[in-house]
């Protein structure tokens, strides 16, 4: 099935018929799944390249290719690599686009998804691009939102914790962007309120938004999407100290409500783990779909869903 793009940078370049059709194609991927898997990208290759730190985004990547018959090279971290001994994005980008038929990368630095996506002979995937995007995440995050509420249209969205360093919530906001009656309610210190871009995009599409450090006011909204203090986008550290634990949800917050609770993963100590046992606490099942969704896109980007 078409999409609109061959690289995926970020969730701003999406349109609704994309996000359409990649939600149906990773619920057809769900069955893939249960059967152990298939073999539609045998003799294709990813190239996984983590300059910077993952549990979840590289082994779902790994997972989906696997799941699908393909195989992987993988690169990881800036000294194992050449741009360690200072080659650019660029020229990296145009060598692993010789070895493999689709690339994915995470990078430290916001723009470097642009840079590799501008030279890349092969479909290109924005893994994390320090504090900017985080496309597939949103994907997924979306994919679980319509599981658990059985609906996108008309909810009432709540992002607490690091609003101005967390990618994912960026990527989130645009993406919810494409659907109807969403509104937000966004809760952080004010040393990280959510960015202008992200922001100035809300006004500009007349997506209604609040703004408070009081996490009461997520209580009550349909999702509430918990995010981690960034402690590697701080300069000064003794910023990201005094700010850490400014957030930590527990059990008795979300008992009895109908909040569904998201995180995109890694947590430190903002959700407590005694909210882990509860129903609302989706944000395993969130891991999960993980793969069904980047095994819809690895598959359509390369012309076999
Ligand atoms: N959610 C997420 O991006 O997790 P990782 O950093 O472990 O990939």
């Amino acid at each position: 099935m078409p999409l609109s793009f061959q690289h995926l940078i970020s969730t701003k370049q999406l349109l609704r018929k994309d996000t359409d059709t990649i939600l149906k194609v990773a619920a057809e991927m769900e069955k893939v799944l249960k059967k152990g898997g298939d073999d539609r990208l045998h003799g294709k290759i990813l190239a996984a390249l983590f300059y910077e730190p993952s549990t979840r985004t590289r082994l779902s990547f790994e997972t989906a290719m696997q799941r699908l018959g393909g195989e992987l090279v993988t690169a990881d971290g800036f000294q194992f690599s050449s741009l360690y001994k200072g080659e650019s994005i660029e020229d990296t980008i145009k060598v692993v686009g010789q070895y493999a038929d689709i690339i994915a990368m995470r990078h430290p630095e916001q723009g470097s998804a642009d840079k590799a996506a501008s030279v890349s002979p092969v479909p290109f995937i924005n893994a994390g691009d320090g504090p900017g995007q985080h496309p597939t995440q949103a994907l997924l995050d979306l994919y679980t939102i319509q599981a658990e509420c059985g609906r996108v249209d008309g909810l009432h969205i709540a992002m607490v914790g690091d609003l101005r360093y967390g990618r994912t919530v960026h990527s989130l906001s645009f993406l919810l962007g494409l659907y109807k009656n969403i509104r937000f309610t966004f809760v952080s210190p004010h040393e990280l309120t959510m960015p202008e871009k992200v922001t100035n995009f809300l006004k500009e599409q007349k997506i209604p938004y609040d703004e408070t450090d009081k996490i009461d006011a997520a209580l009550g909204c349909d999702v509430l999407y918990m995010t981690r203090v960034q402690e590697e986008r701080f300069a000064d550290h003794s910023e990201y100290e005094r700010l850490k634990d400014k957030y930590r949800l527990t059990a008795s917050q979300v008992k009895g409500k109908k909040v569904v609770v998201l995180h995109p993963l890694p947590r430190v100590g903002e959700i407590a783990t005694d909210v882990d046992a509860l129903p609302n606490a989706a944000y395993f099942r969130q891991v999960r779909n993980g793969v069904p969704v980047r095994m819809a896109l690895l598959a359509m980007l390369l012309g076999d869903a």
